[in-house]
């Protein structure tokens, strides 16, 4: 199974696990004690190296809903690094302008304008610093349970314990429950 994905050199589960011990840093952990390896994804489908095929229902963590692999996307994304892969801001491109035009033709009211990012950490970085510009304050309410990246703002605004590592996290930031009270222990106090 592992060639027709044409790895180079196959080192296997155990060794990856070894690997990431020793190069990753710990916070980027896995949930299970024999974690799978994943080698190509298609569509909805995901398969590992012993040859099993997953219909993935999580869509990376919901990053990937238009498929893995998709070939449509895949095509373009090819044609763009073949074409030109980057040049700082100062310069004029029209992908990168015709993007935020379909963007704004899409997003619902008369929102207009797009920050272009890479990572759900840097947009929820970017929003929290536009927050601040626009409300003239610095403190935030955030959602107990809630997610919201790995730098030092975004992990001070991050409520589950497991992700919000920082023994210094930054100030000013409250929680409140979710409005949505799903499971909720208030409900369940009152009942
Ligand atoms: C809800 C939510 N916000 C933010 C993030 C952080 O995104 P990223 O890992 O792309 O920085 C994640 C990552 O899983 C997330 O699930």
């Amino acid at each position: 199974m592992r060639e027709v994905f044409s790895v180079p050199e196959y080192i296997g589960p155990e060794a990856i696990v070894a690997k990431k011990k020793k190069y990753i840093m710990p916070c980027l952990s896995h949930f299970y004690k024999e974690p799978r390896e994943i080698v190509k994804g298609e569509m909805q489908y995901l398969y590992d190296s012993e040859g099993r095929k997953y219909l993935d229902c999580f869509a990376g963590v919901s990053v990937i809903n238009c498929g893995h692999c998709n070939p449509e996307i895949t095509a373009k994304v090819c044609q763009q690094v073949k074409t030109l892969q980057h040049v700082c801001n100062i310069y004029l491109t029209e992908n990168f302008v015709n993007l935020a035009e379909r963007l704004a033709q899409v997003t619902p009211g008369d929102l207009q304008k797009s920050f272009f990012c890479s990572t759900g950490t840097e947009a929820n970085e970017g929003s929290a610093l536009l927050a601040t510009i626009y409300t003239g304050s610095s403190e935030f309410i955030a959602l107990r349970n809630g997610l919201h990246g790995r730098t030092k703002l975004t992990m001070s605004l991050t409520g589950i314990g497991m992700w919000r590592t920082d023994p210094n996290p930054v100030g000013g930031i409250n929680f409140a429950p979710n409005a949505y009270c799903y499971r909720c222990r208030a409900r369940q106090a009152l009942s």
